[in-house]
Parts: C-alpha cells; sequence; structure tokens
C-alpha cells in the first residue's frame, strides 16, 4: 500500500499536523471494527477538524487515487468502516468534527457535526424539552454522521421511523472535494429534488457527511415502560396489534426477546430479569405529552392477560425501573459477544410472516449446523429481528448464513434491515439482488464517484464498475 511517502507530508501541509495520524499506535483501533471480525491497512488516519479540511483532504486524495474510508463512532456491525483490501486508502475519522451548532425548540430541529455523539444529540435536544428520537444501545459512541450513512433504525422506528425520515438537511463532501451546503431546516422543500436521500443510508460510498440538520419532536412527557412474557411470536404479535389499537400512535418501542438472550444478559452482567416462565419477552414502551397514558397502558395489559396471552410480566413504575427493564434489552449485543462467535442477520419481513419464517429457521438450523445456537431479538414492532447464531469457532458460517438469507428472500424480505451492507453482506447482497438492481446502483455510484474512491469493497461500492 503506498502513495509515495510524502502523501501524509502534503495532507499536513493542507490541513495541520492533528489532521493526519501515521503512528501505528495511535491508527491501531481505527483499523478493527467494534465486532473484532475485519482488520485492514491504512497509510494514515485523517482526522479533520472542519468542512474545509474534509474537502482540501479529499481533494489530495481524489489526486493521488487514494480510497477513502470515512468512520465515525466505529460501532458499525457490518464492517463498513474498516478498510478492506490492498489498495492505497486512508481512515477519515469525522472524530473532531463533533460540535452541536444550534438547537431550535420551536422549529423542532437540530443542527450538528458528523462527529457529535448521538447521546450529546439527544441530551441537547432534551435540555430543550425535544426529543431527537434515534435510540440504540451503541448511542454513547455512534455519530450522527454514522447513522446518516447507514440510516440507523434502532428502538423507536415504529413511531418516528428511521434516520432517513429525521434528517431535513445535509452538508456533504464529494468524491472530488466539493461541497455541498444543504443544511436548510425546511420540512418541506422539493427544490432539493430528493437528492439528501441518496446519501442517506450509502455507508460513506456516494459522499461524506460533515454535518446534519436533524429534526426533533416534542418530548413526550409521560412514560409507560412494561416487559411481559409470551408463549410464542404469534402470541407476540396478538399482543402488538392489541397495543396498537389501544395506544395508538403513543406506542413507541415493541421489542421482542427469546428467553435464551436474556438469561445470557444476567450470565454476563449483573441485570436481573424481574419476570419468569415465558419463551419470549416483549418490552413494550409507550410515551405522550397527554396525561392518562398510564391508565390506558395499565388496561391494554390487563387485557393481555385476560385473554391469555401474557404468561408474567411487570409494568415499571419508576424512571430507574424502566431503565433497569432497557438495560436488559439493550446489553443482548455485548452479552452476545461475550459468548463467543457469532453469525448475525439484519433481518426484515412483512411482520406476519415471522411466526413461517422463525419455524422454518428452528427446524432447518441444526439440519445445517448441528452446534448452531440461536439468539434471535429484536425490534418486532417495525418488522426487524436480528436473528443471529451463535457457532463453536471451527464451525462454517456460510452455511447458517445462506439458510437465513435464503427464507428471508423466500418470505419476501431483506438481509440488511438497519446495519447496512458493510463488507459482511456484500456477497451475500449481489447473490441474492436482482442483476438489474444492481446495476442501478452502479449507475449512481458511478454518477457520483467515478474513480470509485469513496469506501471501496463495501455497500454501495461493491458493483461500481459493474454499470460499464
Ligand atoms: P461507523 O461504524 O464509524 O460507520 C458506519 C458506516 O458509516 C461505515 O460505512 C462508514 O464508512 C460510514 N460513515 C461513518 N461516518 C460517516 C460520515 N460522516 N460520512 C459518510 N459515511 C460515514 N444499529 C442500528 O441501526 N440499530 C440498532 O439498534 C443498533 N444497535 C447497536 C448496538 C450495539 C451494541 C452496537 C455496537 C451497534 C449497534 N448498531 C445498531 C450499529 C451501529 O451503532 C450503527 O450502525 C451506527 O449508525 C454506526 O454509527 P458510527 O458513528 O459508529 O458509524
Ligand atoms: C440491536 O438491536 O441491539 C442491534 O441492532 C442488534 C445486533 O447486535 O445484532
Ligand atoms: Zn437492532
Amino acid at each position: 500500500m503506498t502513495a509515495g511517502d510524502e502523501f501524509p507530508e502534503r495532507l499536513r501541509a493542507a490541513t495541520s499536523d492533528a489532521a493526519v495520524v501515521t503512528d501505528p499506535d495511535m491508527m491501531a483501533g481505527y483499523l478493527t471494527d467494534w465486532r473484532h471480525m475485519f482488520t485492514g491497512q491504512a497509510i494514515a488516519v485523517l482526522r479533520p477538524g472542519s468542512t474545509q479540511e474534509v474537502s482540501a483532504l479529499v481533494r489530495l486524495c481524489a489526486e493521488a487515487g487514494v480510497a477513502i474510508v470515512p468512520q465515525g463512532g466505529n460501532t458499525g456491525l457490518a464492517g463498513g468502516a474498516t478498510p478492506q483490501g490492498d489498495a492505497p486508502q486512508v481512515i477519515l475519522s469525522l472524530a473532531r468534527m463533533n460540535n452541536i451548532r444550534s438547537v431550535d425548540p420551536v422549529g423542532l430541529c437540530i443542527e450538528a457535526e458528523a462527529g457529535a455523539i448521538l447521546q450529546s444529540v439527544r441530551e441537547a435536544a432534551t435540555a430543550e424539552d425535544r426529543l431527537f428520537p434515534v435510540s440504540l444501545a451503541a448511542e454513547g459512541s455512534a455519530t450522527i454522521g454514522g447513522i446518516i450513512a447507514t440510516n440507523a433504525g434502532g428502538v423507536n422506528v415504529l413511531r418516528y421511523g428511521m434516520t432517513r425520515d429525521l434528517v431535513l438537511g445535509l452538508e456533504v463532501v464529494l468524491a472530488d472535494g466539493t461541497v455541498i451546503d444543504a443544511l436548510r431546516p425546511l420540512r418541506k422543500d422539493n427544490a432539493a429534488r430528493y437528492w439528501k436521500q441518496l446519501f442517506i443510508g450509502s455507508e460513506g460510498a456516494l459522499g461524506i457527511v460533515t454535518a446534519a440538520t436533524l429534526r426533533l419532536v416534542p418530548r413526550p412527557l409521560h412514560r409507560s415502560v412494561a416487559l411481559v412474557s409470551v408463549p410464542d411470536v404469534q402470541t407476540a404479535l396478538s399482543v402488538f396489534s392489541h397495543a396498537q389499537t389501544v395506544l395508538g400512535d403513543a406506542l413507541t418501542a415493541f421489542e421482542l426477546m427469546e428467553a435464551a438472550a436474556l438469561e445470557r444478559v444476567e450470565t454476563h452482567f449483573n441485570l436481573t430479569l424481574p419476570v419468569q416462565s415465558g419463551a419470549w419477552y416483549l418490552l413494550i414502551e409507550a410515551g405522550s405529552t397527554l396525561s392518562g397514558l398510564a391508565e390506558t397502558s395499565e388496561a391494554m395489559l390487563e387485557d393481555v392477560f385476560e385473554k391469555g396471552w401474557a404468561t408474567d410480566g411487570v409494568v415499571a413504575s419508576s424512571a430507574g425501573q424502566a431503565d433497569h427493564l432497557w438495560a436488559l434489552r439493550e446489553h443482548i449485543t455485548e452479552a452476545e459477544a461475550k459468548s463467543g462467535r457469532s453469525v448475525k442477520h439484519d433481518v426484515s419481513l412483512p411482520i406476519a410472516a415471522f411466526p413461517a419464517f422463525l419455524e422454518a429457521f428452528g427446524t432447518r438450523l441444526p439440519e445445517v449446523e448441528a452446534e448452531a445456537t440461536p439468539n434471535v431479538f429484536g425490534h418486532l414492532g417495525d418488522g426487524n429481528l436480528h436473528v443471529n447464531v451463535l457457532l463453536p469457532k471451527e464451525a462454517d458460517s456460510t452455511g447458517v448464513m445462506r439458510l437465513v438469507h435464503d427464507l428471508v428472500h423466500a418470505h419476501g424480505g431483506s438481509i440488511s434491515a438497519e446495519h447496512g451492507l458493510g463488507q459482511y453482506r456484500v456477497a451475500e447482497w449481489e447473490r441474492l439482488t436482482a442483476r438489474a438492481e444492481q446495476v442501478l446502483l452502479g449507475r449512481i455510484k458511478t454518477a457520483l464517484d467515478p474513480q470509485g474512491i469513496l469506501n471501496p469493497g463495501k455497500g454501495l461500492s461493491i458493483k461500481e464498475h459493474k454499470a460499464a
């Protein structure tokens, strides 16, 4: 990997010493992904302090034909922020660009730089009695640029949509260094021709997000959180349907977890499950600015018990208890990581298809890999489950992944609901996606990044030359 020994010096001369890191020890943490599945090589880690510096660095990389791997908090679960292959490349970390520029509680928006941590943005909104609804277990490290580039989902999609639905304006640096400033905080803007949406979910392959204007919503003043156990996923859907009928728009999160997933949390963390005797658990949250929520939620849960759907349950009686119930859910990914090797599947399906899908998965998994252990949980209410599988070290993961993805395909679903393709799912996406769709994406990629220098080998970059 080379672009000439003097290349980092040219980058420094155009920016500053702080913006160009070449010390191997300082670079190490940027070169491996959160799951420790992928480790790449880079000439340098670039840490620009402003949009102008990003632009200058991108221009120099484009001139030298050096590829750029954008990186935010490096919490991605698909290896999208880790260099892939031997081509000369740099990591471009947005971490230093972490200012929250403004919060407008009346216009319901917040402007932040790409490296701003999601949790800080949520806290800044809360300080103005507003809510930025994207919430996920990695929010203490994930960045605004990262959630936009992955079109992150999380636990509140059911009510507020994905990141895509919450981006009003964007500032983007294109592959040739051009800065597009479209941070306008407008709810209605047909003049922008929808191009902003192209960058959301493009995993750093079409441009570098340097700042964004995000939509805020009124902060629900009342909150109701319950954990209930149910015997099967079909029953979970009955509870979901009833919760929607009774709670309507107030229903914010509807998470499903299999019992073993929560048992792993209890094993690895100091957290205890306050509900017993279920094969599956549901974490249900509702929120409202209007009073009367507690009574409505309790009435809904009483119905659920009367109908014999729930076997046990608890309603949080304080904010602390609600946080405890959420902590059980939010530690599943880390408990899984501590349990050994796992194959992650980020599945979305028409929601009614989940019982049949999971039954087929349960029957066929042992045929493919006798030692496999499922770890199924996720955002049932928005049609997205993580159908993860724990495997012994020496087992072959390909058959397991193909089994799950073939079932997803057969049930009309997607193999990447919220995590992106990264480098982890590229081959499977190619295997299962119609050639015409791949060519279309290749054309978009070629139009915006003709040299193919933005995040090669990931997501949209996969077939940048397929259009040719
Ligand atoms: P990174 O990991 O640094 O990068 C992710 C991708 O975005 C890469 O392709 C990278 O090149 C690109 N990128 C980053 N910044 C920019 C930028 N400024 N411009 C252009 N491209 C950029 N995800 C969910 O959707 N829902 C969940 O519920 C969820 N839960 C998680 C729980 C845990 C414990 C962990 C570890 C991860 C979870 N994730 C979840 C995945 C991850 O947190 C999200 O994908 C998040 O959006 C990544 O943000 P990041 O800043 O860490 O991005
Ligand atoms: C989550 O919902 O916690 C993550 O997106 C899932 C995962 O770790 O697979
Ligand atoms: Zn998730």
